[in-house]
């Protein structure tokens, strides 16, 4: 194919046809399309946009480009849940176990930190002895034993997206509608679900950050997921601040553990109960979504999606001790703070800001290649509309021996808006709801 040309075409708006656009996934994961020309496509798809038609073919071909789970052999109705990414988003971890608990399966492939926002399996990796990196057959015996697993990308599963996923983080082609929808979708339908539910960030710390930009992107989950034959509703949720308290990989895998226990912030226990409870709906295990919420909230005060992350942590061997001993999860005993620089009330944090500082200090990438550091991270200790006196901290820095650390001060520190009255309006969790009609 004459690749430079078809670039071209994207550059200057035309629609490419879904065989052309195959040709150049199939080239690019066969290694015949170089990176430099496929970042320039994503570039020109940034800017460009897809057709609804282009953007179902693109999904398409990125599932076509390995294999696809059969979990037909496991009983209980498949359904999974995925966030466009948000900042201390942690709600994958608390959901998995708590919709087993509710006995539904729940078949977890999930990624890496991408920009500004943090990855599941980052988070995993900061629990002693967890294995992400199960093959085929060893996820579905996770997953008939206990109901949930949540893995890696395996070698030959959508290998379209896992190269595609590092290249758009590192060529600033991330928040692009088309590009989030194949890269969601096309793993989705691959790793064997019979229905989804779609968590669209949406605010400063979300690739959408507006409502506008995050009701076009769930619009087109929901319309590509039904076009590929699954049920897909999608949540619009708060991302002007950040989920919980916790941002940066082992302080959020605390974080977990606590709003398991039926403890933590409110924010991040009720967008997981309102995830939950849509799954549960599509599962067809509840009538509406005010019982399914009625169903899981007692899951989780009594213990039973506990339990289940405990038998969750056994099965891929994650050591289930870090359930009574959270200091397992190693986080750097150095810290800084970030004080008020002047009385009043919190108008707004720019939450990406949060989440660069976050990577700033070593617990996200900036490259494919970093090592992220899973011990730093921060603790907001201030959010929009709450009060804070002169000096009282904003947010605490776990670092490693200064890394990064005046830069991520500063990120934090310019995040804070703050001003004399408290604001108007209080952010919601729940923005807005979409589903297939
Ligand atoms: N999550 C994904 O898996 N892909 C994206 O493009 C964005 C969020």
């Amino acid at each position: 194919m004459n690749v430079p040309e078809f670039i071209r075409r994207k550059r200057e708006g035309e629609a490419l046809t879904p065989d052309e656009i195959k040709e150049f996934i199939d080239g690019y994961v066969a290694g015949n399309v170089p990176e430099y020309q496929v970042s320039a496509f994503l570039m020109a798809v940034f800017f460009k946009g897809m057709t609804p038609e282009e953007a179902a073919a693109f999904t398409r071909s990125m599932l076509e480009s390995g294999d696809r789970f059969d979990l037909s052999d496991i009983e209980g109705p498949k359904v999974d849940k995925h966030s466009t990414g948000g900042v201390g988003d942690k709600v994958s971890m608390i959901l998995a176990p708590l919709m087993a608990a509710a006995d539904c399966i729940v078949p977890m492939v999930s990624g890496r930190g991408l920009g500004h926002t943090g990855g599941t399996l980052d988070k995993l990796d900061s629990i002693p002895g967890y294995k992400w990196n199960l093959n085929e057959k060893d996820f579905k015996k996770v997953l008939g034993k206990v109901g949930c697993a949540i893995i890696g990308q395996t070698d030959n599963f959508v290998p379209a997206d896992k190269q595609l996923y590092s290249l758009r983080d590192v060529t600033a082609t991330v928040e692009s509608v088309p590009l989030i929808c194949g890269s969601i979708l096309s793993k989705k339908v691959a790793s064997g679900v019979e229905a989804l539910v779609m968590d669209v960030k949406c605010g400063s710390g979300a690739f959408m950050e507006n409502e506008e930009r995050a009701n076009e992107l769930a619009r087109n989950l929901v319309e590509i997921g039904t076009a590929l034959g699954k049920p897909v509703s999608a949540i619009i949720t708060q991302m002007n601040q950040p989920l919980g308290i916790a941002v940066g990989n082992a302080l959020e895998m605390r974080e977990t553990i606590d709003i398991l226990k039926g403890h933590g912030p409110s924010d991040a226990r009720e967008i997981t109960l309102v995830l939950c409870a849509e799954m549960l709906c599509l599962a067809k295990k509840a009538a509406n979504p005010v019982e399914a919420h009625a169903k899981l909230s007692h899951l989780l005060d009594s213990g039973a999606a506990l339990d289940k992350f405990k038998h969750w942590m056994e099965a891929q061997g994650g050591d289930p001790d870090i359930i009574d001993k959270p200091s397992l999860l190693e986080v750097s005993d150095e810290t800084d703070v970030v004080e008020a620089s002047r009385a009043g009330y919190v108008q707004s944090v720019m939450t990406r800001d949060i989440g660069v500082a976050c990577n700033t200090l070593g617990g996200g990438r900036m490259k494919k290649t970093d090592e992220v550091d899973l011990t730093v991270g921060l603790l907001i200790h201030k959010k929009p509309g709450d009060k804070v006196e002169k000096g009282e901290p904003l947010a605490t820095l776990h670092h490693r021996g200064g890394k990064g650390l005046e830069d991520a001060k500063k990120l934090t520190a310019n995040a804070y808006r703050l001003g004399e009255a408290a604001p108007a309006e209080e952010l919601k969790s729940v923005i807005g709801e979409m589903r297939a009609r």
